[in-house]
C-alpha cells in the first residue's frame, strides 16, 4: 500500500489523473473502474485537460461504473449516469459503446447485476479501480457489513450516506433512494490496481479508521489494505488524524 498526501482537493484530482494517463500510455484498451461523488469531481476535470493537452487516445478504454441508484433512469440529473456523461464521458472520445453501467431501471436487478459481474470477468478484469470513500467506510454502495466475498447486487444505502447525499436530492431525505446496485467489494478487490481519493476534514475520521483501525466488515474500505497494489491519496485535511 501506498499512501500519497497533497495539498488540497485539485491536487488529489490531479495526481490520480496522472497515474491514470501513465497506464492508458502502456495499455491502450486499458479497463477503467470509474467512481462518482464530489471527490472525483477534480480528478476528472484533471483528467479531461490531460487526455486533451497530451493527445492521450481514449477511443480504446473500457469502463465500468462503480454503482447506480435503484430506480433513476440515465436522464434523471441525479442519477451516476448523468454524472458520468456531463463530467467525463461527453468531454472525452470514448465510444460510448465500451462504457458499461449498471441499470437501477432494469426490470430483474439480480439478472443486471449477475450479467454486470460477468461482463467485467468476460472483459478480463478490471485494470485500475478508482475509489472514493463513505464517511462510514463504504466503497461503491458496499455498506459496514458487506462481506469481502459480496460481488455485484442490490444493496440499502446505510442512514449516513443518505444524508451525505440528500445535498443531490433537494435536501428532502425521502427522495433519496434507499436503494442500489453495486459491484461488490470481492469485484472491487478483483481489479489489478486501485486509487482510493480523500479530501477534506469530514473524511478525516474514517481515513484513520480504514489505515489503522482492525480490519473487518464494520469498515468495507479496510479490506483493502491487503490489495497488492493500492494507492491511497489524500488530501491535508484527509490526513489530519493520521499524524495522531
Ligand atoms: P463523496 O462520496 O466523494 O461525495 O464524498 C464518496 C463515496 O461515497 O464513495
Amino acid at each position: 500500500m501506498k499512501i500519497i498526501i497533497v495539498n488540497d482537493a485539485r491536487d488529489v484530482g490531479v495526481k490520480a489523473a496522472e497515474l491514470v494517463v501513465k497506464e492508458v500510455i502502456k495499455k491502450k484498451n486499458l479497463v477503467l473502474g470509474l467512481a462518482t461523488g464530489g471527490t472525483v469531481i477534480p480528478f476528472y476535470r484533471s483528467l479531461v485537460g490531460l487526455v486533451k493537452n497530451k493527445k492521450i487516445d481514449f477511443s480504446y478504454i473500457r469502463s465500468f461504473n462503480l454503482d447506480e441508484y435503484v430506480g433513476l433512469n440515465k436522464k434523471d440529473k441525479r442519477s451516476f449516469y448523468y454524472f458520468m456523461n456531463k463530467n467525463f464521458f461527453s468531454k472525452v472520445s470514448i465510444w460510448m459503446r465500451n462504457v458499461y453501467f449498471l441499470n437501477g431501471m432494469a426490470k430483474n436487478l439480480d439478472v443486471e447485476c449477475k450479467e454486470y459481474e460477468e461482463g467485467i470477468n468476460n472483459i478480463g478484469g478490471i485494470d485500475l479501480q478508482i475509489l472514493g470513500i463513505g464517511r462510514d467506510g463504504h466503497i461503491g454502495f458496499n455498506e459496514p457489513g458487506s462481506s469481502l466475498k459480496s460481488k455485484t447486487r442490490e444493496v440499502l444505502l446505510s442512514d449516513i450516506t443518505r444524508k451525505d447525499n440528500v445535498k443531490f436530492f433537494s435536501g428532502e431525505i425521502k427522495k433519496v433512494p434507499k436503494r442500489a446496485l453495486t459491484m461488490g467489494i470481492s469485484t472491487i478487490f478483483g481489479a489489478k490496481k486501485i486509487i482510493l481519493l480523500a479530501c477534506g476534514e469530514g473524511k478525516a475520521e474514517i481515513v484513520h479508521r480504514f489505515l489503522h483501525g482492525e480490519i473487518s466488515e464494520e469498515v468495507p474500505a479496510s479490506f483493502l489494505r491487503r490489495h497488492k497494489d493500492f494507492i491511497v491519496i489524500l488530501d491535508k485535511e484527509a490526513a489530519s488524524e493520521l499524524k495522531n
